[in-house]
C-alpha cells in the first residue's frame, strides 16, 4: 500500500482546522496542486526548527475539487459531498468545502507557521469558509467536561480502521475519508444538569471516564451507544477522532469541532444518522440539544505518494495547459490588434 497521509498523528496540545473553496480555473488548479503536494516539505522545514513539536498536516480533498487537482486519477468510490441528516428535532447542515488542512503540533506557533506559509502559496485561489484554532482542555476533556477520544482505537487497529486497502478500493488506497462539524455548546443548559444526568447523555462517567451501562433496546440511547456502528455481519467498525475543544468565554463562544477519519465514510454516515435521527427513530442523541453543527463538510485524505505526486506530472500539464493558453490568448490579441 503508498505511504499514507500523518491521520494517524497522536493526541496534539493545538490544531487548526481549515476549510476553504477553491477557484476551479486551469490557472487555480495549478497553484492549488503545487502547494498541496508541498505540503509535507514544507512541514519537514517548518518541524526541523522545533523537532518535539510533532507537526504534522493532512490534506483532504473534497468531491468537488477532487477530480480537478487529481485528474487521471480515479476517484475514492464512496467520495462524495457531506449529505445534510434530518432528524425530527435537529440537522445535521452540510456547508461547502473543497479543501481542508487539519494541522496539529504540540505548539501553536508551529501550526500558525504552516497555515501562514501555505496561505501564501495559495493566494488569491483559495476562499476561507471556516478557521478553527483547537486547544487541548486539562485530560483530554470536552468543554462539556467529559474525556473525550477514549474509545479510539489503538496500536495496529488504527491504520486497520482508517486506512483504505488495495482490496477496498484501489483509487483510494492508503487514503482516508475525513468528515468535520464544527459544533457549538449551550453551556448554561448543559451545567444546569445533574452530574448523573449528563454522565446518561454520554454513557461515560464525568470523573473516572467508565463506561455507563448500554440502556435496553428501544429506550433512550447514550451518545456513546449511538455512536457504535456494526455491519450486516455484526462486525463493529471503528473510526478515529481527534475532536478539539475551541472557544471564547470573552464572547461566550464554547465549541467542539468534530473530526472522524474512517476506512469506509458508510460508517461515519451510520452514526451520525443514529446521532439526528436516533435508535429507535424518534429518540435521537441528546447530546445534540446542548450541541448544534454549524457546518457539516466530507473530505478524502490521500495517500502520501498521491499527494506529493500532484506536483509532478500534473503540475507540468498545468504549466503546459497555462502555456497555450497564453499563447492563443497572445496569437488572438495580435489578430484583433
Ligand atoms: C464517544 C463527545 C460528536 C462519534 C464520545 C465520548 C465523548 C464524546 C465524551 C466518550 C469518550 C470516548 O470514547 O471518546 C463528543 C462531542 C461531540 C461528539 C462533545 C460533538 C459535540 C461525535 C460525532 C461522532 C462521534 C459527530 C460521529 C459521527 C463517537 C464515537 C465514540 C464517541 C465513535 C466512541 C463510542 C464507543 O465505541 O464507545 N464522544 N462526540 N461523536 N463519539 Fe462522540
Amino acid at each position: 500500500m503508498d505511504d499514507p497521509q500523518p491521520v494517524d498523528a497522536p493526541l496534539t496540545q493545538s490544531a487548526t482546522f481549515l476549510v476553504l473553496t477553491a477557484d476551479h480555473s486551469p490557472t487555480a488548479l495549478h497553484t492549488i496542486r503545487l502547494a498541496l503536494a508541498s505540503v509535507p516539505e514544507i512541514t519537514k522545514n517548518i518541524s526541523i526548527r522545533h523537532p518535539d513539536g510533532r507537526l504534522t498536516c493532512t490534506v483532504g480533498i473534497g468531491s468537488f475539487l477532487w477530480d480537478g487537482v487529481t485528474r487521471p486519477d480515479p476517484r475514492p468510490s464512496e467520495l462524495h459531498p457531506f449529505r445534510e441528516i434530518r432528524g425530527a428535532v435537529h440537522t445535521a447542515p452540510s456547508t461547502p468545502g473543497d479543501i481542508l488542512l487539519h494541522i496539529r503540533a504540540e505548539r501553536r506557533d508551529l501550526c500558525f507557521e504552516l497555515e501562514r506559509q501555505l496561505m501564501d502559496k495559495m493566494a488569491g485561489t483559495v476562499h476561507v469558509v471556516d478557521e478553527t484554532v483547537g486547544f487541548r482542555y486539562f485530560d483530554a476533556r470536552d468543554l462539556l467536561g467529559f474525556v473525550d477520544g477514549t474509545a479510539n482505537p489503538v496500536g495496529p487497529a488504527v491504520p486497520r480502521s482508517v486506512l483504505v486497502t488495495e482490496e477496498d478500493d484501489e483509487a483510494g488506497a492508503g487514503g482516508s475519508y475525513v468528515v468535520v462539524q464544527k459544533y457549538v455548546h449551550d453551556l448554561e443548559r448543559w451545567r444546569a444538569l445533574k452530574v448523573e444526568e449528563q454522565e446518561a447523555v454520554i454513557g461515560r462517567t464525568k470523573l473516572e471516564n467508565a463506561e455507563v451501562e448500554d440502556a435496553p433496546a428501544g429506550e433512550q440511547q447514550s451518545h456513546k451507544s449511538l455512536a457504535v456502528v456494526a455491519d450486516e455481519h455484526g462486525n463493529e467498525h471503528d473510526i478515529v477522532r481527534d475532536n478539539m475543544p475551541f472557544g471564547s468565554p470573552g464572547s461566550g463562544q464554547f465549541g467542539t469541532y468534530f473530526i472522524g477519519y474512517s476506512r469506509r465514510l458508510w460508517v461515519v454516515e451510520r452514526m451520525l444518522e443514529r446521532m439526528f435521527v436516533g435508535d429507535p427513530p424518534g429518540k435521537h442523541d441528546r447530546l445534540l440539544d446542548f450541541s448544534r453543527p454549524l457546518t457539516g463538510s466530507t473530505f478524502f485524505a490521500p495517500s502520501l505518494t498521491q499527494l506529493t505526486r500532484l506536483g509532478g506530472m500534473r503540475g507540468l500539464q498545468g504549466v503546459f495547459q497555462i502555456f497555450s493558453t497564453n499563447v492563443s490568448l497572445c496569437s488572438n490579441g495580435g489578430n484583433g490588434g
